[in-house]
C-alpha cells in the first residue's frame, strides 16, 4: 500500500531560527531574539536567568540567523526543486503585531508573509503555518508577564483573526502552538515565562498552559468560522517512554512521564482536562483559575489533526544510579543501552517512531502529521559546499520506513511528513549553526561568520527521489 497519493512531503523551519531581519519591516523584539548562544542560553530559555536586553558580551544568533527574510525566494525555489508538497514555517508574531497588544496590525509584516505564501504556491507548495513557534513579543513579557496573564488570549485571538482573514485561500493548514509541552521544560523560550525568585513555578506553568489551551481552542473555532476549509492541528514534542527495566515501578514511571506530555494533547484533541491531570494538580497544590465558558470552549473545539515532532524515544526509571546518567537534552531521559546516538547525544530509534505513531493514533483516533524529524550533525563541505551526508540519508530512510510500516501494517492515518531544518538553521537548544539538519548547506558558522551561500548536499537529490517515488524508493545510490 505505502504512502497515500496526496501525502504531504516537505520540510520545516521556524521564523526565529531562519529569518533574521529582526528589526526589518517594523518587526518588534521577541523572547527568541534575546536568547544568547553559549553557556547562558539554557538558564535563559528555562526562565531562571533574566536577560531581556542585548548586551555586548553575548552573541544572539536569531538576529541574522540564515537571513531567510531576504532570501526566501531562492530558498523556496530549492524546496520546489526537491518536489516539496508542503513547507512548514512559522509566523513571527512581532512582525504582525510588533508589541503584541496593538489594535492594528503592521501591514509590512502581513505583506511579507503574503508574499512568502504566494511564492510557495508558485512552486506547487502548500504552506503549513505554525502560528507561534516559541515566540512571544517582548512587550507582552515585560508588561503582562507573557502567558501567565489571561490577557494574552485576547492578543493571540487578534493575531489569529488577522492572519486567518488575510491569508484565506493561501493557507489552510495551521498549528496553534509549537511543542506546547515545551512550556514545562523551556518556559521562557516556549512561552515567555521568566520566574521571579520564590514564585511557585509549577503553578505559573500550568496556569499559562491553561491560557494557551484556551487560546488554541479559540483559534480552532475562529479558523473554522473564517474558512471551513481550514484544518487546525496541535503540536506535541513526542517520543514515547520505555521502562528502563520490566519492574512495575519503571513501567508506572514511564506512564507518568508520558501523561505529563499527553496532558496537553488530551485537552486539545479530546476537549477536556483528563482526570489523572486534575488529580496530579491537586496533589501538587496547583489551583487553576478558569473563566466561565472555558470548559465549554475546550469541549466544542478540538483540533482536526494531531501533529508532533519526533527525534527519539525516551526511557524512564526510578533507579537513582541510572537517573544520574541521563542524556543531556531539554527532555531529560535515561540512556537506552540498545540505541546509538547522534553527536549531540540524541538517541536514534526509528521503531520508536512507529511505536509513538501507534500510541498517538490509538489514543486520539485523529489523523497524524509528523512535522519534525531529522538528524542534527556536523557536516563537512568540500570546496564547492557539497556535503556527502550519508548518515543523514540513513537516518531519514529508516524513519520513513517506520512511517510506511505504521501506515501499511498498522493502519495509522498520516497526512504528511516535514523534516526538521530542511535548510540548515540555528539550533533552538544550543544556538549553534554547527548542528545541521538540512538538505541545503548554509555557509555560516557558530560565530555568525560566512557568506550565507546555499548549496545542495547529497541528501537533496535523495529526498527529491523519495518524494518523486512517493516514498517507494528509499535507496541511497
Ligand atoms: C524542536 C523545535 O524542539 O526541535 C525546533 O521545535 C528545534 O525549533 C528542533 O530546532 C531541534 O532541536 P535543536 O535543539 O537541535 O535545534
Amino acid at each position: 500500500m505505502g504512502f497515500p497519493k496526496d501525502f504531504l512531503w516537505g520540510g520545516a523551519t521556524a521564523a526565529n531560527q531562519c529569518e533574521g531581519g529582526y528589526r526589518d519591516g517594523g518587526r518588534g523584539l521577541a523572547n527568541v531574539d534575546v536568547v544568547p548562544a553559549g553557556p547562558d542560553r539554557f538558564p535563559v530559555i528555562a526562565g531562571q536567568k533574566k536577560m531581556f536586553n542585548f548586551d555586548e558580551d553575548h552573541f544572539y544568533p536569531a538576529q541574522e540567523a540564515i537571513d531567510m527574510y531576504h532570501r526566501y525566494k531562492e530558498d523556496i525555489a530549492l524546496f520546489g526543486e526537491m518536489g516539496f508538497k508542503t513547507y512548514r514555517l512559522s509566523i513571527a508574531w512581532s512582525r504582525i503585531f510588533p508589541k503584541g497588544d496593538e489594535e492594528t496590525p503592521n501591514e509590512e509584516g502581513l505583506k511579507f508573509y503574503e508574499d512568502v505564501f504566494k511564492e510557495c504556491h508558485k512552486h506547487g507548495i502548500e504552506p503549513l503555518v505554525t502560528i507561534t513557534h516559541f515566540d512571544c513579543p517582548m512587550h507582552l513579557i515585560e508588561k503582562y508577564g507573557a502567558w501567565r496573564s489571561r490577557e494574552l488570549i485576547i492578543f493571540y485571538e487578534r493575531l489569529c483573526r488577522t492572519i486567518f482573514s488575510r491569508y484565506k485561500g493561501l493557507v489552510k493548514y495551521w498549528l496553534t502552538f509549537n511543542e506546547i509541552n515545551m512550556i514545562l521544560h523551556a518556559p521562557f523560550m516556549g512561552a515567555g515565562l521568566y520566574f521571579e525568585p520564590g514564585e511557585n513555578q509549577e503553578q505559573v506553568k500550568y496556569q499559562a498552559a491553561h491560557h494557551e489551551l484556551v487560546a488554541s481552542a479559540l483559534a480552532t473555532k475562529i479558523a473554522h468560522e473564517i474558512d471551513p476549509e481550514n484544518k487546525v492541528g496541535c503540536m506535541l514534542a513526542a517520543g514515547n517512554y520505555y521502562p528502563y527495566m520490566p519492574k512495575p515501578a519503571d513501567v508506572w514511571e514511564g506512564m507518568q512521564q508520558d501523561r505529563e506530555n499527553y496532558f496537553f494533547i488530551d485537552v486539545q484533541a479530546r476537549g477536556k482536562y483528563p482526570n489523572y491531570a486534575l488529580k496530579e494538580m491537586a496533589r501538587k497544590g496547583i489551583q487553576l483559575v478558569m473563566a466561565k465558558g472555558d470548559e465549554e470552549l475546550l469541549a466544542a473545539h478540538p483540533v482536526d489533526f494531531v501533529s508532533f515532532s519526533y527525534y527519539s524515544s525516551r526511557v524512564a526509571t526510578t533507579d537513582p544510579d541510572e537517573l544520574a546518567k541521563t542524556a543531556g537534552n531539554i527532555f531529560a531521559s535515561v540512556k537506552n543501552p540498545y540505541l546509538e546516538a547522534s553527536e549531540w547525544g540524541w538517541q536514534i530509534d526509528p521503531l520508536g517512531l512507529r511505536i509513538t505513531m501507534n500510541a498517538l493514533y490509538d489514543r486520539y483516533q485523529k489523523p497524524l502529521f509528523i512535522v519534525e524529524n531529522g538528524l542534527g550533525a556536523v557536516d563537512t563541505p568540500d570546496e564547492k559546499g557539497y556535503v556527502a551526508d550519508d548518515y543523514r540519508i540513513d537516518y531519514l530512510a529508516a524513519h520513513i520506513q517506520a512511517m510506511d510500516d505504521a501506515i501499511t501494517e498498522d493502519g495509522v492515518e498520516l497526512l504528511g511528513y516535514t523534516t526538521w531544518g530542511c535548510i540548515d538553521l540555528v539550533s533552538a537548544g544550543t544556538g549553534e549553526m554547527k548542528k545541521r539538519y538540512g538538505f541545503i548547506y548554509v555557509d555560516r558558522n557558530n560565530d555568525g561568520q560566512g557568506t550565507l551561500k546555499r548549496s545542495k548536499k547529497k541528501s537533496f537529490n535523495w529526498y527529491q527521489k523519495v518524494i518523486a517515488t512517493n516514498g517507494a524508493d528509499l535507496s541511497n545510490d
